[in-house]
């Protein structure tokens, strides 16, 4: 029987158009008469705005709740930059789709064996011989394998505002239902790590009332619905310490609210690489969650923004773009199998030393996603 995947590509502007058409290559070498890929190409962002005047359709929100998942790579440019700001501008069209689709779970995955880890080794601030001297070929980060697990819809970011001439207020609140919901993402992603992993939440529950709520949350959450699970409690300011002198104590699913998982997430960003090869998921929910109210929703995106600068040159690093096809199977489309395929084809591409030239390379962008392909053991 053929298995029919709908998936909405918004390729989006600057580079995103030709790092999409690499992830788009890598999707569709896993055709075959039992799997099919239904794609959809929509406009978003500035070529949006251009074409209808705003920044995402209604049309293109519908089409993103009736696909299985959407591939988003990135918005924006300076044509847009000066007049349109906010909901309006470029990357308001991501806003508003991210709200469409209520996706409040934002994942980055972080891990010292990452298909990108020959990047690690040389780049990372954390690669051995910063921390340790020359000698030896190894990174402060060998054995790190995490992935952060941010709430992206609530807290701080969303709460009431004051912006007054001597006095600014920002409401940093949370409910029950917004704790429970991406506490359950978290454990779903623990779950399908083999073995399962722990589950570490931050907070600052020894002075922040919100945070003394999810805590507790957490906790009745963890304890009623996932009890094989081990949970952890970390204040946010610690695992920070922690994450830049012992990273591996973090192993697991880091658990984090808005604020502290932008600042944990970006951290984390920081340590295994370079822009160009970190891919995230946003999800409101993963499949295994029975209390879901909706279908499973998931857009998968690299953390680079459009790099205008770079755009239509064939020299942006499509490798963010492709490991979002590895994460897209993972969490929205039950490929696991083939999640590892395409990551094990990166991971021997980049060990090869096949680069494009923000690590230091000769090859285009188109090259090195077929050197890519060219690497599929299918
Ligand atoms: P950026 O991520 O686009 O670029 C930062 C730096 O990294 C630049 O030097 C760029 O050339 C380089 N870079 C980024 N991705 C790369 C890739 N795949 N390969 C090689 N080099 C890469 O961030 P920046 O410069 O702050 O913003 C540029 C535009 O992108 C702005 O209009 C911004 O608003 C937008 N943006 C959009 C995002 C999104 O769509 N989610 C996220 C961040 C920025
Ligand atoms: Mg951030």
């Amino acid at each position: 029987m053929t298995q029919t995947h709908s998936i909405l590509v918004l390729p989006g502007d600057g580079i995103g158009p030709e790092v999409m058409a690499e992830a788009i290559k890598v999707l569709r070498a896993f055709e075959n008469p039992e799997c099919k890929f239904v794609l959809r190409e929509e406009l978003i962002g500035g070529c949006s705005i251009d074409a209808t005047g705003k920044p995402v359709t209604d049309e293109v929100k519908q089409a993103a709740l009736t696909s299985d998942a959407v591939l988003f790579a990135a918005v924006g440019g300076p044509k847009w930059d000066k007049a349109r700001r906010g909901l309006d501008g470029p990357e308001g069209g991501l806003l508003q789709l991210r709200k469409a689709m209520d996706i409040y779970a934002n994942l980055r995955p972080c891990s010292s064996h990452s298909p990108s880890s020959s990047i690690t080794k040389e780049f990372s601030p954390f690669r051995h011989e910063v921390l340790f001297g020359p000698e030896k070929d190894a990174t402060g980060l060998d054995g790190v394998d995490f992935v952060v697990v941010r709430e992206n819809c609530g807290g701080a970011y969303f709460g009431k505002k004051v912006e007054d001439a001597d006095y600014a207020m920002d409401e940093w609140g949370y409910s029950t239902a917004e704790v429970q919901r991406v506490t359950r993402v978290a454990a779903q992603v623990a779950l399908r790590h083999t073995p399962t992993w722990p589950v570490i939440s931050l907070d600052k529950a020894n002075v922040l009332a919100s945070s003394r709520l999810w805590r507790r949350v957490v906790e009745e959450t963890m304890a009623t619905e996932y009890p094989q699970l081990k949970l952890i409690h970390q204040l946010a300011d610690s695992a920070s310490l922690i994450l830049a002198t012992n990273p591996r104590a973090l192993n697991g699913v880091i658990l984090a609210d808005n604020t502290f998982g932008d600042m944990i997430s970006d951290q984390a960003g920081s340590i295994v690489g370079t822009l160009g090869v970190l891919p995230s998921a946003s999800l409101n929910g993963l499949p295994g969650d029975k209390t879901l109210q909706t279908r499973p929703y998931g857009l998968y995106e690299p953390t680079h923004g459009s790099a205008p600068t770079i755009a239509g040159k064939n020299v942006a690093n499509p490798v963010a773009m492709i490991l979002c096809v590895a994460l897209m199977f993972r969490y929205s489309l039950n490929m696991e199998n083939e999640a590892q395929q395409v990551e094990d084809a990166v991971r021997r591409v980049l060990d090869k030393g096949l680069r494009t030239p923000d690590l230091g390379g000769n090859l285009g962008t188109k090259e090195l996603g077929d050197a890519i392909v060219a690497e599929l053991r299918l």
